[in-house]
């Protein structure tokens, strides 16, 4: 096998599984950590009251981190207004970010019916991440480069030979039963974005993969965990990692990045969903004291859906007609529970106790 050289399409990128020692003391014991957190939160999240009434928040939430690792930038408030508001969303960051959101939710639907992690499926998350008709890239000069436009690695180049190892990659995620699903993740994560398929998209597309695998491989039954907010923290070992298993077959320490990746990530949302969930009772024994006619079960949980909310929420919930649901609203502003803003013609109500939350306040 020739030498590997960050300057030529690496078109002898090795197939996988690779050829190291992968279940190392050190890599079996960070799998059972990690395996511990993730499985502590994967309960905590089948016995919320209403499982699903954070999924939107916390897939934005990776989304907007996982955009945040290419550059893409936005803040929360943005977001979620663009997110409520009927005004059209102007900015590109945002836009890419709610997009990133709506291929997290397409990959997941389409789990459901085909529950397999196929070539298909990353050209669909792709394409619904870019919002245009991206495929494998067919035309040679893909890079990647860093912050000074240095060249750091070059993927294989050729349409054949990435299909080639995307079928081999495929067939590893979803035939090799011999590997600790953990331990698999992390070296199909390598495996993807060593290929590169696509011009852009490949790092966002890897990471919704990672979501997607912990759903497949039941270790999350709602994938609903920032694994990119460990990765914008330790950005710099991600990419070094990442380089190290090409220059120098180096995989033990990438293997125990992506599983602190797990590790700290499930341990920081079990944080949080104990600081929301503790936010929703203490806001439901304030309503039920300070406003009884108003208050119910579901109008708390309303507020807690997103962190901004409108009548149309309201309405659509059957709370009552225009004139009852705005008086509910400015009654939740009066007693501080909510604060609106106008978006354009709109009137918006933000709960700034979730989004505080949401932000590590
Ligand atoms: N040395 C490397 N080898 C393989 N992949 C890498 C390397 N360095 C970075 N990457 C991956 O490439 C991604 C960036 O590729 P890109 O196609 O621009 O994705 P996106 O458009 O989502 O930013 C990074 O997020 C990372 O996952
Ligand atoms: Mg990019």
């Amino acid at each position: 096998m020739s030498k590997f050289d960050k300057n030529i399409p690496y078109n002898d990128l090795p197939l996988l599984p690779p050829n190291a020692d992968i279940e190392t003391k050190k890599i079996l014991r960070k799998t059972i950590s990690a395996g511990r957190a993730l499985a502590q939160l994967n309960g905590t999240l089948k016995n919320l009251p209403n499982p699903t009434l954070f999924l939107d928040t916390i897939y934005l939430q990776e989304a907007k981190a996982s955009s945040e690792v290419e550059n893409i930038i936005t803040t929360n408030d943005e977001l979620y207004k663009s997110l409520v508001a009927d005004k059209k969303v102007e900015n590109s960051a945002t836009k890419e970010v709610l997009s990133y959101k709506e291929a997290l939710w397409l990959g997941l639907e389409q789990l459901k019916e085909k529950p397999f992690i196929t070539t298909n499926l990353c050209i669909s998350i792709v394409q619904c991440i870019k919002q245009n008709t991206a495929s494998i890239r067919v035309t040679p000069g893909t890079t990647l480069r860093n912050t000074k436009s240095e060249v750091i690695y070059t993927p294989p180049s050729g349409e054949a030979v990435i299909r080639e190892k995307l079928t081999n990659l495929e067939k590893f995620i979803n035939e090799d039963n011999t590997i600790d699903p953990l331990i698999k993740m992390a070296l199909m994560h390598y495996q993807f974005e060593a290929i590169h398929p696509f011009a852009d998209g490949n790092g966002r597309t890897g990471r919704i993969l990672l979501l997607l695998y912990l759903k497949l491989s039941g270790l999350l039954d709602t994938p609903a965990i920032y694994l990119s907010e460990y990765i914008i923290k330790k950005k710099a070992d991600y990419y070094k990692n990442l380089r190290n298993v090409s220059e120098k077959n180096d995989w033990e320490s990438y293997i125990l990045y992506m599983l602190d990746m797990i590790e700290e990530t499930a341990n920081r949302g079990l944080g949080r969903l104990d600081k929301i969930t503790t936010a929703i009772d203490n806001t439901a024994e304030d309503i039920k004291t300070k406003l009884p006619k108003i208050y119910s079960k579901d109008l708390v949980e309303i507020l807690f859906r997103l962190p901004y909310t409108k009548r149309q929420h309201l309405i659509d919930e059957n709370f009552g007609n225009p004139k009852t649901v705005g008086n509910y609203l400015m009654t939740l502003e009066e007693y501080g529970f909510l604060k609106s803003v106008k978006v354009g013609k709109e009137k918006l109500y933000l709960n700034e106790r979730l989004l505080n939350i949401l932000e590590g306040k």
